[in-house]
């Protein structure tokens, strides 16, 4: 009763376009191995919860059992982080089949990944590796979500993933990239507003520039993070809780978007399941002024317009969400 209570109270705009693919789900958290216990035992106010998808895919036992008593009991969603959209190595089917076969089983909302490759020659890097951004790698990427739709019978959700580097064969930014994969492909996006806050530090774009330019009604999830600031460039670690710059950019998005399921990536030092909770819910608070017309305020001060070309720069930081894919290989 509360859950629903709560969907409602946040619902107080009219989407401005049909989002029948993706449904409000309200403010989520990622299913993490410490707080099964506490999962179990409690089975707390939660609207939804997320799982990383190759840490069910070839389980059984104990995470499975849990799983399934999540999902009898929430609205789950899966979010990879193998399927490597962005590679040149042939797509990896018998992965695919095994991501069709726990998404029926779940009955999973929608499956995400991100924009990325993750491996080459069938070995898998744990990590989310960027990819230029031009027309040729615009036309590979679309092609291989057409495909991977086709063999999921269901369109998938993309992220913007965090980066640390650009490439001078990179001819548009980001977020043209993403807008015309979304429409071309017919796919839906996963905005991670903590990861435009990270890339916007690290290149020198303006972060609320690149949320206003999105296809808003394409937009399925948000995720909200913590990082670390290594002063001259910011790591996407999710071990802590979302600093201000990074809500009043999701304020701003929600406005642009309007009942978006919102979701809480915790995934290095995490806290008990309740402060877990109570990050997200803060939500709640930016969401309401939205909702009392306060919202929509510039969020930072623009660094720099966006330029393309720069050699690589920094190595590459795995992303907190594969360590916990690796943990259980
Ligand atoms: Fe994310």
């Amino acid at each position: 009763m509360l859950r629903r209570g709560r969907l409602r109270r946040l619902n107080c705009l009219e989407s401005p376009q049909s989002r029948s693919d993706y449904a409000y789900l309200g403010l989520g958290v990622g299913l993490r191995t410490v707080h099964f216990d506490y999962l179990l035992r409690h089975t707390p106010a939660v609207d939804w919860f997320e799982i990383i998808s190759e840490n069910f895919m070839d389980s059984e036992g104990r995470p499975r059992y849990v799983l399934d008593q999540i999902a009898e009991r929430y609205p789950v969603v899966m979010h990879g982080v193998s399927l490597s959209i962005g590679s040149t190595a042939p797509l990896n089917f018998k992965y695919l089949r095994k991501l069709k076969t726990l998404a029926d089983a779940v009955n999973a909302r929608w499956v995400s990944d991100h924009v990325c490759w993750t491996g080459v020659a069938g070995r898998n890097t744990h990590d989310l590796l960027p990819i230029p951004m031009n027309e040729e790698s615009l036309r590979h990427v679309v092609r291989r979500i057409q495909i991977v739709q086709d063999v999921l019978e269901r369109r998938i959700v993309l992220e913007n993933p965090s980066s640390y580097v650009t490439f001078a064969a990179s001819t548009m930014p980001e977020w043209e990239f993403l807008s015309r994969m979304a429409d071309d492909a017919d796919c839906g996006l996963l905005l991670d507003i903590n990861n435009v806050y990270v890339s916007s530090v690290n290149h020198g774009f303006h972060a609320e520039t690149y949320i206003r330019s999105l296809p808003h009604h394409r937009i399925a999830q948000f995720h909200l993070a913590g990082h670390t600031n290594c002063g001259t460039h910011l790591i996407d670690t999710h071990d802590g809780p979302v600093i201000d710059p990074v809500w009043k950019l999701f304020q701003t998005a929600y406005k642009l978007t309007q009942n978006v399921s919102t979701l809480l990536e915790w995934d290095a030092r995490v806290p008990e399941f309740p402060i877990l909770h109570a990050e997200v819910l803060k939500s709640q608070r930016y969401i309401a002024g939205v909702c009392d017309g306060e919202a929509n305020k510039t969020s930072e001060t623009p660094k720099a317009s966006y330029t393309h070309g720069d050699d690589v720069k920094l190595a590459t930081t795995p992303h907190p969400a594969v360590f916990v894919a690796a943990e259980v290989e």
